[in-house]
């Protein structure tokens, strides 16, 4: 069942995820993206991406976001938004996704916006069904 998001809360991530891109370090791509990810204890965690110029280095923003958070003692999550100076839907990469995936649930809303702030939401199933679990990890 799919977490119930109103319109209202819907825009203020997305607000949010915005001010958080205007924060990303990217003297390489200059594509700024960023992220907010909403606790289930109702905090929100922004992140921007950071890069390096040995690029596989680079920190996305839903990971920064996500890294924070959870130093902060966050392990549950209610709803991400994520979005880009692009006019397109700025949607996680894979390994942003795997990473969520060790602490959002299948339910969870994901907010992909474009840079006029149209938007799509995903569960996050959607963007990766059969995820790796520690289910996967049984040997006997
Ligand atoms: N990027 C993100 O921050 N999140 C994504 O989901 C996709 C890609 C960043 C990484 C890099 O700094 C730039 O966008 C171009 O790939």
């Amino acid at each position: 069942m799919r977490t119930v998001l109103h319109d209202i809360e819907i825009k203020n991530l997305i607000r949010q995820a915005d001010e958080a891109k205007y924060r990303a370090y990217v003297p390489y791509s200059h594509f700024r993206v960023g992220a907010c990810l909403k606790s289930a204890s109702g905090a929100y965690y922004l992140g921007a991406n950071i890069e390096n110029m040995s690029y596989g280095v680079t920190n996305c923003a839903e990971r920064t976001a996500l890294f924070r958070a959870v130093f902060e003692g966050e392990r549950r999550f209610e709803a991400l938004a994520v979005i880009s100076d692009s006019p397109n839907y700025t949607l996680p990469c894979g390994a942003c996704r795997q990473a969520l995936s060790e602490f959002c649930d299948a339910d969870m809303p994901v907010i992909c916006a474009n840079r006029s702030g149209g938007y799509e939401v995903f569960a996050f199933s959607e963007l990766l069904p059969h995820a790796f679990s520690p289910r996967d990890m049984e040997i006997d």
